[in-house]
């Protein structure tokens, strides 16, 4: 295989952002929410209807998504790339805000975040272990709209890069 190829083909492909969210039952020094900013998600099912998701194998939020069997993805909007630089790194609670972002608790005890265009919360259906990153196929339970303006971030307009 040509590997240059491989990763150029790979780069090609569209993805959105999101901030993944779930409660660990668990808590990680006192912290029971997982926050982090993926793009590698797509829809996966009309009926029932599922999303899957690309979680890094060694971060938090793969082991609060395995603890808590569900999670939510909170739905970025194309202004909010300074909302998604919050959620490359680890984080902290403060009151109802998570690295300074106000959230609600959701169905699944997910946060959800006020700003998000939008949120979904899944229940896990599987997690599917075979490289560095684990596939998580989750049933919709739960949908909520924030906001009328639905135009999505897009990883190609931010300047930033995952995949290859
Ligand atoms: C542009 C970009 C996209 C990312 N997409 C993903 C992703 O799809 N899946 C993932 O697990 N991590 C992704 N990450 C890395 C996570 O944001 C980062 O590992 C995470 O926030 C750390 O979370 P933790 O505290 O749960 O370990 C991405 C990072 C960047 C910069």
């Amino acid at each position: 295989m040509n590997l240059s190829d491989k990763k150029r083909a790979l780069k090609m492909f569209q993805y959105g952002l999101y901030i993944l969210t779930a409660r660990a039952t668990d808590p990680k020094e006192s912290m029971p929410y997982a926050a982090a900013t993926v793009t590698w998600v797509s829809q996966a099912s009309f009926e029932p209807p599922l999303v899957m998701v690309g979680i890094r194998n060694e971060s938090w939020a793969n082991e609060a998504v395995k603890q808590s069997k569900s999670f939510a993805l909170n739905v970025l909007g194309k202004n909010q790339k300074a909302m998604a630089s919050k959620f490359f790194k680890e984080v902290h609670l403060d009151g109802n805000k998570i690295n300074g972002c106000e959230f609600e608790t959701g169905v699944t005890g997910a946060p959800l975040f006020l700003e998000a265009n939008a949120a979904l919360e899944c229940s896990v259906e599987e997690r599917i272990e075979k490289g560095d990153h684990t596939v998580v196929i989750g049933k919709i339970v739960n949908a909520r709209l924030n906001a009328a303006e639905d135009e999505p971030m897009l990883l190609r307009d931010t300047g930033w890069s995952y995949g290859g």
